[in-house]
């Protein structure tokens, strides 16, 4: 696509020579001929997911409902060790995760809990940038309270539909905020935000603060506890690589484990007596509690092996080579991409620590480059309107994958001219 040295086919491949997570794409499945760049939507199954994924058959097909309570592997279980396998993710301790539910229905379990609106301090601040499910959860939250939406969500406003400005987010966690809900990273932009910043804000002026991480929970290291968050919850189907509608996860922080969960059900009964089945519910004490029903021990089967593969991995690991991916394709957008007759535009902040794991793209005939893309078998997405959205994943990509995008986007350009 240039001459020069530093754009070439041969440079990414020296890149991939010298990347020591390079082993890592082998233990995934990548669709034949494709190049795979959807990390953000739907991670890639890995060998080590589908064994735990067949083990879980397995123990169905052998021990039918003997499986609860197997020696080797109670599903009972399954919920709590997957959210202490997945803690060291996210910096909380092992009873301070399970994976439950799904990502909308835990934001309602947990807003259920922690939206308790008073005469002074009544209202939800959240963003205009934040995926529709957390808004439209959010404002049956707000009803669910006798309450209006127009005038107890309050949302953040962007200036140009892609970022955030924190100091505006920090103005508007005002004293009549009961709650804080936001997402680690912006799902168009791939804006990160400061959550220890904006968490450390909140709680100045006594407001509770959740996070939806579900874009960042893999693929950026996190601190729970150490910044003091009070709850949050993620995805397990995007930079967890657990497939399609799997298992979604809540944290709480353990100073709230003396809270009773708003919407109980009997899996987050304390678990020695949950078997007494006594109509009067007695809370686990952990985020455990939060629990509504039984277990998705097929949904949760394929996190086993993901979350392990990136444990192997290491997080601070996959951070590094995200981002230094990230910067690669950046670097390429901006020396090849970005002048005439190609016009795209980065969508994405440019400072490392103010990126996720996607670089998101503008252009004018975003829709149209989409589909050709798609043509050519590169898999990504198109977010309206005008964003393609680009996920080098560290451990199912290589540097040669964002050179090969990097091309096709010019052959594209190239060949409409
Ligand atoms: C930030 C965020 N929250 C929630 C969801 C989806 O929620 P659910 O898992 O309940 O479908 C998405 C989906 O991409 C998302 O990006």
């Amino acid at each position: 696509m240039s001459d020069s040295e530093e754009f070439s086919l041969n440079m990414a491949k020296k890149m991939d020579s010298t990347d020591y997570l390079s082993h890592f794409k082998e233990r995934f499945f990548t669709p034949t001929d494709t190049i795979y760049l959807n990390g953000n939507s739907l991670g890639l199954l890995s060998k080590d997911a589908a064994t735990t994924l067949l083990r879980v058959l397995d123990e169905w097909k052998n021990l039918g409902v003997q499986g609860w309570t197997n020696e080797d592997n109670p599903w009972f279980y399954h919920a709590e060790k997957l959210g202490a396998k997945a803690a060291s993710l996210v910096g909380a301790k092992p009873e301070e995760v399970v994976a439950t539910g799904t990502t909308t229905i835990n934001l309602h379990s947990l807003v259920s809990t922690f939206y308790q609106p008073t005469e002074e301090k009544n209202k939800i601040l959240a963003d205009e940038l934040n995926f529709p499910t957390d808004i439209y959860a959010l404002q049956s939250q707000v009803k669910l309270k006798n309450l209006d939406p127009n005038k107890h969500l309050k949302l953040v406003k962007s200036e140009d539909g892609k970022f955030l400005d924190e100091a505006k987010i920090k103005r508007m966690i005002s004293k009549d905020v009961a709650l804080v809900i936001l997402p680690s990273v912006l799902f168009r932009s791939g804006q990160l935000l400061d959550i220890e910043g904006i968490t450390e804000n909140a709680h100045k002026k006594d407001v509770l603060i959740g996070w939806d991480c579900s874009h960042s929970v893999g693929v950026v290291p996190h601190q729970f506890d150490e910044w003091g968050i009070d709850f949050a919850f993620w995805c397990s189907y995007k930079y967890l690589n657990a497939g399609p509608g799997s298992s979604a996860f809540i944290y709480v922080n353990e100073k709230h484990f003396d809270k009773d969960a708003a919407l109980t059900g009997w899996f987050g009964y304390i678990k020695e007596k949950q078997f007494e089945m006594n109509l009067h519910f007695e809370q686990s004490r952990g985020a455990g509690g939060w629990q509504i029903s039984s277990p998705a021990i097929l949904g949760s089967a394929a996190l086993e092996g993901a979350l392990e593969l990136i444990l192997r991995a290491g997080i601070e690991n996959i951070r590094e080579k995200s981002l230094k991916m990230t910067s690669y394709l950046i670097y390429l957008v901006d020396n090849l991409l970005t002048d005439e007759p190609y016009n795209f535009k980065l969508g994405t902040p440019r400072l490392p620590n103010q990126r996720g794991g996607h670089i998101a793209l503008e252009h004018e005939e975003a829709m149209a480059i989409h589909e050709e893309l798609m043509e050519y078998n590169v898999i990504h997405d198109f977010r309206p309107p005008n964003f393609l959205r680009f996920t080098p994943s560290p451990l199912s990509n290589s540097y040669e994958d964002v050179w090969k995008l990097v091309n096709t986007l010019r052959k594209i350009i190239d060949e409409s001219g």
